[in-house]
């Protein structure tokens, strides 16, 4: 089965409610290409108001979650809270998360594991820093981070369709700077190769690899084109009507 294209919208901290509201209704009156499968993420006060407003077709994701069922962790959501109030996915690992709030690789790995157990299904970030990527380490330090998940989570190949994997470069996120078609083919392709050795050649073949970083109208035909890039992962342009454009990119593919 050829994967399905897939282009995610991660609102992070932003909006108020009639902002939501726009973007929400926007989409709603928009075509989106039938053939990709489009995701929302809110901030958590509003996963649920967007839930019951968005059309069918749309799904929705929290930006995080905890790694515990429930108990005293002040602030945190838990995945079986996510589960129970119909939010079929969730962003784990994000850039954003690892660096400012402290999700190291073993947490993000604990998340995953913990999502998993309750039935979501997962976008799992994964990216270089600048200095790692002039240092010459961004394939190892992808390859690092998805060991961690591997090795927390075990037979990763029952569970590939519940994973899409978001190459995200740090240095390309909320900056402008995207990295070009040939550098997202290249962790990309090397992405599909680490599932193909470590999770089995079925699951590489049908994972969806996405990519993030400053994605927009004007670059994401071209990003659309490379044959291991599956979709995208958008921030800033998610909040803007181009959304839309982004969403029927594999359209023009
Ligand atoms: P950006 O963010 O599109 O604003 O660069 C992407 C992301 O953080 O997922």
């Amino acid at each position: 089965m050829p994967r399905k294209f897939f282009v995610g919208g991660n609102f992070k901290m932003n909006g108020l409610l009639a902002d939501i509201d726009r973007i929400v209704d926007h989409l709603n009156a928009s075509h989106l290409d039938p053939n990709t499968e489009v995701l929302i993420s809110p901030p958590a006060i509003y996963l649920l108001h967007v839930r019951d407003r968005v059309k069918k077709g749309i799904e929705v994701a929290a930006q995080n979650c905890y790694s515990e069922k429930q108990g005293a962790f002040t602030g945190e959501i838990s995945p079986l809270q996510i589960a129970d109030s119909g939010i079929p996915w969730v962003i784990i690992g994000h850039s954003e998360r690892r660096t400012l709030f402290g999700d190291i690789d073993s947490v993000v790995a604990e998340k995953v594991r913990a999502a998993l157990e309750e039935g979501l299904n997962i976008i799992l970030c994964v990216g270089e820093t600048l200095a790692q990527r002039e240092a010459g380490e961004t394939l190892k330090i992808v390859e690092h981070q998805l060991d961690c998940v591997k090795r927390e989570i075990g037979p990763w190949a029952e569970v590939c369709h519940r994973i899409v994997i978001a190459y995200e470069p740090v240095w390309a996120i909320g900056t402008g700077k995207v990295a070009s078609a040939a550098q997202a083919q290249e962790v990309h392709a090397d992405t599909r190769t680490w599932l193909a050795s470590h999770v089995g050649k079925e699951a590489a073949e049908d994972t969806r690899i996405i990519y993030g970083g400053s994605v927009s109208a004007k670059n994401c035909v071209e990003l659309a084109t490379q044959p291991d890039l599956d979709g995208f992962l958008v921030g800033g342009a998610s909040l803007k009507p181009e959304f839309v454009d982004i969403i029927n990119s594999h359209l023009k593919k």
